[in-house]
Parts: structure tokens; sequence; C-alpha cells
């Protein structure tokens, strides 16, 4: 299609965007589910690598297993493609189509095995003439794209922003909201759209963005590393001021998926990273093979107290408060709350790397925690009860390298 019909297609859309949240009564707590990129990238190598290749048979594996593993029950619920699975060639209609070969019952068959396994269904796209691996993108087929993933029964699409100008995704991604939203089919919304505007050096319309989207990334893609990890969560820390308002029920900040169970990071950085990731309110994205995850580590991803603070429905993302040789405090407003005063979760995370165990004494007070009658806390990895601390009291946790302490501080006066 020629830009000329992509003007007018993107100009018979304009459609008038609030201020408030994207309300399509979706996302009200950061999604959960299990996304292909980070672990299986584009591998589409079938015929020598069929278990691992970017298929129809990987995903019904994954959803198999989020199921039998007791991964859905405990909220994981969305299974995501993500690039590399159409032909390179839409059909003579101009639909998009799945690669024959590797996806020969289709997607519709696809997404009807995730529903009747309870599970539902995403699907990956990019505002872009292409997608990053090269694949149609749905510049100049935005309606069509938008009534395919409804007629195919899709319940959440992530639209990248490769091979696009990031000028025009002011425009395009509301445009391709406004479309999904008028298929009727309710559909999660995750965009890429500040990622590419900021790597540009443009400042994103926070205020659209929040109107349009259900989630959003707005830094680099996570690799398998503690590195990837630790500098997401810098990023999170240092630009909080402009990101962390951002977030609330049905509009959240993506600070990308959970490699969790891979090979970058120790059990200690696991439990960093799930417990940052509780702390942002971020959506929780699984990337791992579950067909041989290590028990250690599925027990992290499956840690219900720390989901249950990732999932607060106070949608309050949390802040980083300190950070001083190399050991930040980061705390974040959970459920219950007692008139003005809420529970907390607090994250002691070291970024240091020298040995032992490291004291961190501390009030809570010295956070932010004034109620008066105190906290119940408790210590939600290693299941200690820390009972109740006012806000003068001195505590003190041993946090180890590239590790955290995760503490769950219930108001006292709210039970
Ligand atoms: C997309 O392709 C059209 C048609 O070739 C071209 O005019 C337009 O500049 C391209 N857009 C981008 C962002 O590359
Ligand atoms: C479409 O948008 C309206 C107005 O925000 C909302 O009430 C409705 O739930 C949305 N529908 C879908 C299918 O997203
Ligand atoms: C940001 O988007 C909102 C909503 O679409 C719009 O009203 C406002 O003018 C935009 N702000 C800027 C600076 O472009």
């Amino acid at each position: 299609m020629t830009g000329g019909l992509v003007a007018a297609v993107l100009g018979a859309l304009a459609i008038s965007v609030g201020v408030q949240g994207l309300e399509n009564g979706l996302a009200r707590t950061p999604p959960m589910g299990w996304l292909a990129w980070e672990r299986f990238r584009c591998n589409i190598d079938c015929e020598n690598d069929p278990h691992n290749c970017i298929s129809e048979q990987l995903f019904m594996t994954m959803a198999d297993l989020l199921v039998s593993r007791g991964y859905t029950s405990l909220g994981y619920n969305v299974v995501s493609l993500d690039d590399c699975w159409p032909e390179h060639e839409r059909d003579e209609q101009g639909k998009l189509q799945a690669d024959s070969k590797r996806f020969p019952s289709g997607i519709p068959a696809l997404a009807d095995y995730m529903h009747k396994k309870g599970l539902q269904f995403g699907i990956y796209e990019d505002y872009g003439n292409y997608t990053c691996g090269g694949y149609p993108g749905i510049l100049g087929h935005l309606k069509t794209d938008a009534d395919t993933f409804a007629e195919w029964g899709v319940d959440y699409v992530k639209l990248d922003g490769c091979y696009a100008d990031p000028k025009d995704m002011d425009q395009g991604y509301p445009d391709f909201g406004n479309l999904l939203n008028a298929t009727g089919r309710p559909m999660v919304y995750s965009c890429s759209w500040p990622d590419y505007q900021l790597a540009s050096g443009m400042t994103p319309n926070w205020t659209s963005i929040i109107a349009t989207c259900n989630l959003w990334r707005n830094f680099d893609d996570i690799q398998d590393s503690w590195t990837s990890v630790a500098s997401i969560i810098n990023y999170y820390g240092d630009n909080q001021d402009d990101i962390a308002v951002n977030a609330g029920p049905g509009h959240w900040n993506d600070p990308d998926m959970l490699i969790i169970g891979n090979y970058g990071l120790s059990y200690e950085q696991s439990k960093s990273q799930m417990a940052m990731w509780a702390i942002f309110a971020a959506p929780l994205i699984m990337s791992v093979d579950l067909r041989s995850i290590d028990p250690k580590y599925e027990a992290i991803l499956q840690n219900k107290e720390v989901i249950a603070v990732n999932q607060d429905p106070l949608g309050i993302q949390g802040r980083r408060i300190s950070k001083e040789n190399g050991i930040e405090m980061w705390t974040r407003p959970i459920n219950p709350s007692h008139g003005d005063e809420h529970s907390y979760a607090v994250a002691v995370l070291s970024q240091r790397e020298d040995g032992i165990p490291r004291p961190v004494t501390l009030t809570l007070k010295s956070l932010g925690l004034t109620s008066s009658d105190g906290y119940h806390v408790t210590d939600l990895f290693d299941n200690y009860n820390l009972g109740v601390v006012h806000p003068d009291d001195e505590i003190t946790v041993h946090v180890n390298p590239t590790g955290v302490v995760l503490l769950k501080c219930v108001l006292a006066s709210a039970q």
C-alpha cells in the first residue's frame, strides 16, 4: 500500500481520546502469563530443532504445563506468540496468515486450544512496515488486522515498533487501539510506543499513552543476564518521577519479561527480579522453558505472597526511597489500608557483589512508614515473621550479594 493510502486510512480514524486511563475493563491488575520471545526468540528451524522452534506445538506444550504445573491457578493465564509466527506474505485478501509449516492448524485453532484450557491467547504484531524479524507489519492494514485478531479469538495484542517512524506513533497507536475497540472483542493492548520514542529522543505523551494502552514498554528489551535486569531496575528508579505515576488499574509500565529459570540469573538474582517486578506493579510475563525449569526457580515464580504484592488492587507502583553504597530501599503501598494509611511492601535490594550477606539496619519511619500502632512484618521469601514493628524500632536484615529481602508490612491498625 502506498504512503498516500496509509495517510488516508489514518486520517479517517482521527477519534478523540480522553485523558483518563484506558477503560476497556481489562488488566485491572498487572497481566500475568507466558511469552515466547526472551527464551525462544526467532528460532524457525523446525527441521533441525523441532522441540524449540516457534511452532503451534511449542505454545500448546507451554499451555499444558501452565495448567498442569499450577501456574494458571496462581494467575498466569495468557499464552502469547511473539515475532516470527506469520508467513512472509499476506493472503490474497491482504490478511495475515500464520506460517503454514509451523502452525499447520492455524491461529484460530491455537486460540481455541488456549480457551478450552481456560487460558487467554496473545498475539504479536508491529506498528510499522515490518516486524523486527522482517515479517509483515500492520501499516496500511490496521483495520484488516484488528478485525482479523478479533475474528481469530485473540485476547491480548503486543504491538512492537520496528520499521516505523516514532513520530507517527502518537497517531498510529491510538488509531489501532480504537480499531481494536471497534471490533467489540475485549483485547489487552500492549504497546512499545514510549520505548521507541524515548530511544529516538522524543518526550512521550503519557496522557495519550495511558488513555490508549493497558501496558507499555519504556526501556530496552530484557536479555538473559543480571546486567540487563539491573539496568532496568536502575532505569525504573532513576526515572520514577516521570513513570511511576502513570501506573494504575488498567494501565501499567512494563519492564519486560521475567527471565527467572533461564541461564543468566543466579537464585538470589532471580528472587531480586521477582521482588522488584512486584514492587513495580509490573506485568508478570514469564519467558522460560517450562519443560525443564528447576523446581527452585519455579518456586520463586509461584511464590503466592510475592504475587499478591504484585497484584495488589490499589495498583500503586513502588518507588526507590534511597540508594547508598549499593544498597537500595524500595517501598510500595498495598492493602489493607486504614483511612489514609496503607500497608507496604519493602524491598531491600543489594547491587553489591562483595561476598557477605550484608547486615542492613533500618527503621520503618526512615522509609515513610509512620503508623503509630506499627506493622506486622513478614519476610516473603524466607517466610520469617518479625512480629509487630513500630516506626522507630530498629530492625536488621541480611541481604545477599545481588539479592533482596522482601518484607510485607501490614498496618496493625487495619487488623
Ligand atoms: C512504509 O512503506 C511505505 C511504502 O513503501 C513507505 O512509503 C513508508 O515510508 C514506509 N514507512 C516507514 C516508516 O518506513
Ligand atoms: C471500548 O471503549 C469503551 C469506552 O472507553 C469501553 O467502555 C468499552 O469497554 C471498550 N470496548 C472494548 C471491546 O474494548
Ligand atoms: C497529548 O495527548 C492528549 C490526548 O490525546 C492531547 O490532548 C494533548 O494535546 C497531547 N499533548 C501534546 C503535548 O501533544
